[in-house]
């Protein structure tokens, strides 16, 4: 009998009884035995020129190991798209947080200690602290403008399109940054042994850090090994940073000629480290009088802070997702990454589109008032459906589930009741609170963009050990998503195995292909697809050798004998292959940007409290389109957190720049959701799958952080009269609209 189907159980996280029970052993709680602590000097001024670096000399500094920019033996940057950023600020500093030097300590208080006795002079010069600063271009901080990295993305006569317009309606709306608030700090060890330099810690993306570390030594990948330690949490935020991070470590450990490990507090890590891009989105939009888009034009300006970093892709994700899931003759995007002399922002969870599908969601309220219609028929009216054309020309033939998630929703949250119903609740003087229901319907691509995935040609592996363990080899990472879980699951139905034969392989560069970065909502689909096509590969050698698929675990010992030999194991290894019809013009921008999009809708029910302006989540309902739940339970989790994260981002987390670093760099005083902030949730899984996915996988990672913000400040109006084009609707902003015009 063939074993039973894994794929679509909710087989149990493989991690989780570690995690849950305080076993897992992360970067902090590892016994690096005789390893020093590394601290951090950082620069405590926005933009300036070093004049000077003193140390103290009441401290013993013979007891330290002190790490400048001179003892950096290959080049000083973090090596990522643009070699702009320093790993140790060298003559310029363009932001607070930026380290000068690194000091290692046997005694992690000393270590301390030493960082307070140094004194950094500057020469200073003007800062650029804002966006709109920045794009004034006094002061040029990047190039000539200060522009990153621009997109224009065109379809049909814009012109043409705004002389069809009944109604031309516009509308700006602003989003914060966001901290990823992961449960464990960015941490990292390093040392060298027989030549080779080995750095572990917590993070995303282990091939990102050798290829940053061959660059920063100047050796070759076989004296640079990279090891993952269990990881508490991502969402984007350990995509780069570890690369900084593992940096000074490795310099650390290498002068010190000892391990040493660092491990940021709290405070360090939200102040110094990636946030969210902050920006400002426009829309100028013309539609006929029954509600049909004719043209949308859409300008988005993000903050990518002092160093180009990831800008360049989170405003290429942002800007392909800028129109929202809707279908227009004539479009324009215009699109900025801008810099300021604060913290470089990065990676979170959405990448860009959850900044921009807040303004294309958000301004259906808008759209809605000037035209007299409810919001979702206009939805309903343009809503990517089978054989849409996207604004870059992709024709999108399969796994739209967008109108079935939008119906569920509706249908779920008796949207168009509770619409009615809080119309004359609102009315009523007596009743203490103002109650509000909104919607929001959000696409994402799942996947590099465009080549993206072309250039990265991941590879995986399945092998076989000779004793008859099944392996799963990949550099793809479990950040409490559920990689190691679903890898099981997608190799063992590959083989016809139960999933508990399969293990998976911790990610260690020595040990592992490069699959890629664990980004992009892409471990599922892409790296899935590679696990699954790797694990056939080891089934048609097992079958060729035995004429079929081991039943018992001791068939399987046989199988491997006569399929090893005299060798430790077989490894079967496969690339990534482009699909066919997959066609990306990089230069103009045009055709498929992604190979597919999943697709969520969100209804946001709440209540404000008239006197406090305090806002109470009542119900979150969502349906997404993930094409097919490999393991419903953990893709049900991500759904909730992701919603959850969307939710604080919407409501309660502000972060606070003064002088160019963040102010409030703390969990006391920036407030994220905790579990009694969650609001109850009814969820729907959409199955519409995709035949490149495996089993018909899509992407589920960043999907559901797109959806909740829109819906929040759609029921808010709903609830208040008053359309706020910003985030978070803190009782404060809400209580300073309700004292302006009603906008109804
Ligand atoms: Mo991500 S935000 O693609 O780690």
């Amino acid at each position: 009998m063939a074993a039973m189907a894994s794929v679509g159980t909710s087989a149990l996280r493989r991690e989780g009884p570690e995690k849950l029970t305080g076993r897992a052993l992360y970067l902090d709680d590892l016994d690096v035995p005789g390893a020093w602590h590394g601290v951090t000097v950082r620069a405590g001024v926005p933009r300036g020129r070093i004049k000077s670096v003193s140390f103290d000399p009441s401290f013993p500094w013979k007891e330290c190991v002190v790490v400048t920019a001179k003892d950096i033996p290959g080049k000083n940057v973090v090596t990522l798209i643009e070699p702009d950023q320093p790993l140790l600020a060298d003559g310029e500093v363009r932001h607070r947080e930026e380290p000068i030097l690194l000091i290692a300590h046997p005694d992690r208080a000393k270590a301390y200690e030493a960082r307070s006795r140094v004194t950094v002079e500057y020469e200073p010069l003007p800062p650029v602290l804002s966006l709109e600063d920045s794009l004034s271009v006094k002061e040029k901080i990047f190039k000539d403008d200060n522009v990153f990295k621009s997109f224009l993305i065109e379809k049909g006569d814009l012109k043409g399109g705004f002389a069809l317009a009944d109604f031309v309606v516009e509308g700006e709306y602003r989003v914060p940054h966001q901290e990823q608030a992961y449960i464990e700090n960015n941490a990292m060890a390093a040392w060298e042994k027989d030549g080779v330099l080995t750095v572990t810690g917590s993070l995303q993306c282990p091939y990102y850090v050798v290829k940053a570390l061959k660059v920063l030594l100047g050796r070759d990948e076989s004296k640079v090994r990279v090891i993952q330690t269990v990881t508490g949490g991502g969402f984007g935020g350990k995509e780069e940073y570890p690369s900084m991070i593992a940096g000074h470590a490795a310099l650390l450990a290498l002068k010190a000629k000892r391990p040493v490990k660092i491990v940021y507090d709290r405070h360090e890590d939200m102040a110094a480290t990636t946030k969210r891009h902050p920006a400002v989105v426009r829309h100028r939009t013309g539609l006929t009088k029954d509600g049909r888009l004719v043209a949308q034009d859409v300008d988005v300006v993000m903050d990518g802070g002092a160093y180009a970093t990831l800008s360049a892709v989170v405003l290429s994700r942002g800007t392909l997702h800028a129109t929202g899931p809707y279908e227009c003759p004539n479009v324009r995007v215009r699109a900025r990454a801008v810099a300021t002399n604060t913290p470089p922002n990065g990676a979170f969870r959405g990448f860009g589109a959850p900044q921009t599908l807040f303004a294309a969601e958000l301004h259906w309220e808008r759209i809605s008032r000037a035209l007299g219609l409810d919001a979702l028929t206009l939805r309903r009216r343009n809503l990517y459906r089978e054989g849409s054309v996207t604004a870059t020309g992709q024709v999108l033939r399969e796994s739209i589930g967008a109108s079935e998630c939008l119906d569920l929703v509706v249908k779920r949250s008796d949207y168009e009741k509770k619409r009615k119903d809080y119309d004359l609740w609102n009315a009523d003087p007596a009743k203490p609170t103002w109650r509000g229901i909104g919607l929001s319907v959000c696409h994402h691509g799942a996947g590099f963009t465009g080549s993206g995935e072309v250039y990265l040609a991941s590879r995986a592996a399945v092998a076989l050990t000779r004793d008859g363990r099944i392996l799963v080899l990949a550099a793809s990472t479990e950040i409490g998503q559920g990689t190691n879980t679903i890898f099981a699951q997608m190799a063992a139905d590959a083989l016809g195995v139960p999933s508990d034969w399969v293990e998976v392989e911790t990610p260690d560069t020595h040990k592992v292909p490069d699959s890629g970065p664990t980004v992009a909502s892409r471990t599922t689909m892409v790296v899935g697809g590679l696990v699954r096509r790797a694990a056939l590969e080891l089934k048609a050698a097992l079958d060729a050798e035995g004429g079929r698929v081991p039943k018992t675990r001791a068939d399987l010992k046989k199988s491997a004998a006569a399929l090893c030999g005299r060798e430790p194991l077989r490894r079967f290894e496969v690339r990534y292959e482009k699909p066919p019809e997959i066609v990306w013009d990089e230069g103009t921008y045009r055709g498929d940007a992604y190979g597919v999009y999943s697709y969520a809708a969100f209804a946001a029910d709440l209540e404000i409290d008239r006197a406090t302006g305090e806002v109470r989540v009542r119900k979150a309902t969502t349906a997404q389109d993930i094409g097919r739940a490999v393991n419903p339970r953990l893709a049900e989790g991500q759904i909730i957190g992701g919603c959850a994260q969307g939710l604080g981002w919407a409501l309660l987390e502000e972060p606070v720049y003064k002088d160019g670093v963040m102010a409030n760099a703390q969990l006391t005083n920036y407030v994220i959701p905790t579990s009694l902030d969650a609001p109850p949730f009814d969820v729907t899984i959409v199955e519409r799958p995709y035949s490149r996915g495996p089993f018909g996988a899509k992407g589920v990672g960043e999907l559901p952080m797109d959806v909740p913000a829109p819906a929040v400040a759609a029921a808010v109006r709903h609830a208040t009269g008053r359309l706020i084009a910003t985030i978070p609707q803190t009782p404060e902003r809400i209580l300073a609209a309700l004292a302006g015009p009603e906008d109804a």
